[in-house]
């Protein structure tokens, strides 16, 4: 998968901007706050149909503007996405997509940054979002499961909240989910049983050291108790005027060589792992939709020393297109040839 042009308007800090990339190593330079993370920001925005740094679609338009606009070229559709105050609206080939699970993933891009580090310690329904997204753009019966089973969730627990709950009602519910909740575990296991297939090796591979990388999935139920453990949360349920059992709860946590990765590992190799982490979700995206992501490395590899550097550009498979930011190109220890995009304050904007 490649990008080939990038033009956002009124986009942040941006006025207009249009880029060009070179199909395999791109880097961006600029001082801090000259827009390097808003361009890869607008790419993620046609990758997920949202930005990852704010669930307000309006803190992406330019101040005192009135819409956003992000034209992306790719080497199969050209994207557009329009953001004004209120809606955003999708576009691939010029056809308006209604369908946020018929946009999602078509351009699939993925970003290390410097904040992924907080994975480990977030919320539960922080660490869930990364699993909906990147599932999301692979597997359409699982946005479908998602978005179905949300909406039923919001019902089930305005049911709740009422003084006298209908049962029946509570019944037809619960019956409805039952094959949305069974989806949700299948696609989230196959997703951490692949990320456990690579993220080992790909552990050893960056570090240069090996341990044993494993991520657990702490899921409400298996898949065939499913229908048992709904049942079984009805008094629950009603004592605490929410839906409580359900993957809705779900979460995930890693061990190193066994151990809980947040009591054993040291901050570098916290980042390690979480590196390797992307490494496996990029073979992930790859094994589902036969295409090689777009990978985009924000501020990542200056935190990084030279021979990890080095490994960690060495270990992607040679065809992928990478774009990389940093406020200093001497900071970087690049060998192969390289395209610069060199963002100057009050230039372009
Ligand atoms: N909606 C907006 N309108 C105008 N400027 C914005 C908007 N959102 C962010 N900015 C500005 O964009 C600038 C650049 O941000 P960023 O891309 O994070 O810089 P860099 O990654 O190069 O350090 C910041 O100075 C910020 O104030
Ligand atoms: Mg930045």
């Amino acid at each position: 998968m490649l990008i080939r042009t990038l033009k956002i308007s009124d986009y942040r800090n941006y006025s207009r901007k249009f880029v060009e990339f070179d199909p395999q190593l791109n880097i961006i330079v600029g001082k801090n706050g000259t827009g390097k993370t808003n361009l890869l920001e607008s790419i993620i925005v046609v990758s997920n149909t949202k930005s990852y740094r704010t669930n307000n679609d309006a803190d992406l338009i330019k101040k005192n503007r009135d819409f956003a606009r992000i034209e992306l070229v790719s080497d199969e559709n050209v994207y557009k996405v329009v953001i004004n105050k209120k809606n955003k609206s999708l576009y691939i080939n010029e056809r308006l997509i209604s369908r946020t699970s018929e946009f999602i993933g078509s351009l699939n891009a993925v970003l290390f940054k410097p904040s992924d580090l907080e994975l480990f310690n977030q919320s539960p329904s922080e660490r869930r979002k990364l699993l909906d997204i990147e599932i999301s753009k692979v597997s359409k019966r699982y946005i479908q499961a998602l978005l179905k089973y949300n909406k039923l969730l919001k019902d089930k627990n305005k049911l709740l909240k009422q003084l006298e709950v209908d049962d029946v009602l509570l019944k037809v519910f619960n019956e409805s989910m039952v094959p949305l909740i069974k989806i949700i575990i299948e696609e989230r296991e196959r997703f951490i049983d692949t990320i456990n297939e690579y993220i080992t090796p790909m552990y050893s591979m960056i570090s240069g050291r090996p341990s044993d990388i494993k991520i657990v999935y702490r899921k409400c139920s298996e898949i065939p108790e499913v229908e048992k453990a709904l049942a079984a949360s009805y008094d629950k349920d009603n004592y605490y005027h929410y839906a409580t059992f359900g993957p809705h709860h779900d979460d995930y946590y890693f061990l190193m060589d066994g151990y809980d990765l947040n009591s054993i590992a040291s901050q570098g190799q916290r980042r390690m792992v979480l590196i390797a982490f992307k490494f496996a979700l990029i073979k992930y995206i790859q094994i589902n939709t036969l295409k090689t992501p777009v990978v985009l490395l924000d501020d990542i590899l200056s935190e990084l020393d030279k021979d990890n550097q080095e490994r960690l550009l060495n270990i992607l498979p040679s065809e992928t297109q990478v774009i990389i930011t940093n406020t200093d190109i001497n900071n970087l220890n690049i060998k192969s040839d390289y395209k610069l995009i060199e963002l100057r304050e009050g230039y372009d904007v």
